[in-house]
């Protein structure tokens, strides 16, 4: 018996074999779970989705467009799961943007506004829409994911707008988990270690962030994203029944070291 045998759920943010939210799949696949998936809108953001899910081993994915900045797309995607599964178990939010031109080191004093609103649009307020249109496909409860990174506890320079964006995001998980968990909805994140990913390189610096990972975590090393794919397996089955509006640093011990 697998730990996510007879489960289904929604997997957004993968945009290739390198996403974070990729190697969470696999590892949800491998418990046993069922995912289906969202992509950005257009033919080439769709094929590169699709190229990755189906490196996955999952001929004829379920995927659907998304813009996580359109309401109609979120409606469109929920709508459909409840249609065609009548509900899902879990829901993994693996979803961030901001214009890298404010993602250098020193200029995030310039960051103008609609690029503010953006960033915390697609990167944190996402993670609320999804939250509360999955109500309606977990009338059985479920676990909602969602991915953070250390810079939205600590300043982190170069992550900048993101940072702001991360601890927008944890916080509103944590509000998030306290409606929803008299539905049987939990709500956690997961802090994960860099990872070489798109959204990573957009991030002024992070050459130098793997080197100080390396160097200055406990363990002497940088994760890998299977790892955080476990650590997403104990979250969505229900091993962390008992846990909710929690954020599980998977960063190697980095964020329990001060200097
Ligand atoms: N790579 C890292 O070092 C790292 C570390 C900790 C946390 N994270 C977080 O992990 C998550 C996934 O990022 P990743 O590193 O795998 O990079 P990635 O570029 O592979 O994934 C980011 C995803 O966000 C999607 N996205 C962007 N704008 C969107 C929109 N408007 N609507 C819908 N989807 C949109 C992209 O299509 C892409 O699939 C993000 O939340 C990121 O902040 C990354």
């Amino acid at each position: 018996m697998k730990l996510l045998d007879g489960k289904r759920g929604v997997v957004f943010g993968i945009a290739n074999d390198r996403s974070y939210a990729w190697c969470i799949s696999r590892q949800l696949m491998d418990q046993g779970a069922k995912c289906v998936f969202t992509h950005l809108p257009g033919a080439k953001m769709e094929h590169r989705t699709r190229l990755a899910v189906e490196e996955l081993g999952v001929r004829h994915p379920w995927m659907m467009p998304c813009d996580v900045q359109k309401d109609e797309d979120l409606d469109a995607v929920f709508g459909r799961l409840k249609q065609d599964f009548g509900k899902i178990d879990f829901l993994v939010h693996s979803v961030a943007f901001a214009d890298r031109r404010f993602l250098e080191i020193g200029n995030f004093h310039t960051t103008p506004r609609a690029v503010w609103n953006q960033a915390l649009d697609i990167s944190a307020y996402s993670l609320l829409a999804m939250g509360q249109r999955a109500i309606d496909v977990m009338p059985d409860g479920g676990s909602i994911l969602a991915m953070s990174y250390y810079g939205g506890e600590k300043v982190i320079p170069g992550y900048n707008i993101m940072g702001i964006a991360k601890a927008a995001l944890e916080h509103t998980a944590r509000y998030l988990a306290l409606e929803l968990g008299r539905k049987k909805i939990r709500v956690n994140t997961i802090s994960g270690g860099p990872l070489r990913t798109l959204a990573a390189s957009a991030v002024g610096g992070i050459s130098a962030v793997f080197d100080h990972y390396k160097h200055k975590s406990p363990l002497g090393r940088n994760i890998e994203g299977e790892e955080v794919g476990n650590t997403a397996v104990f979250l969505l089955s229900d091993q962390s029944s008992a846990i909710t509006g929690e954020n599980i640093h998977v960063d190697c011990g980095y964020s329990t070291i001060g200097v």
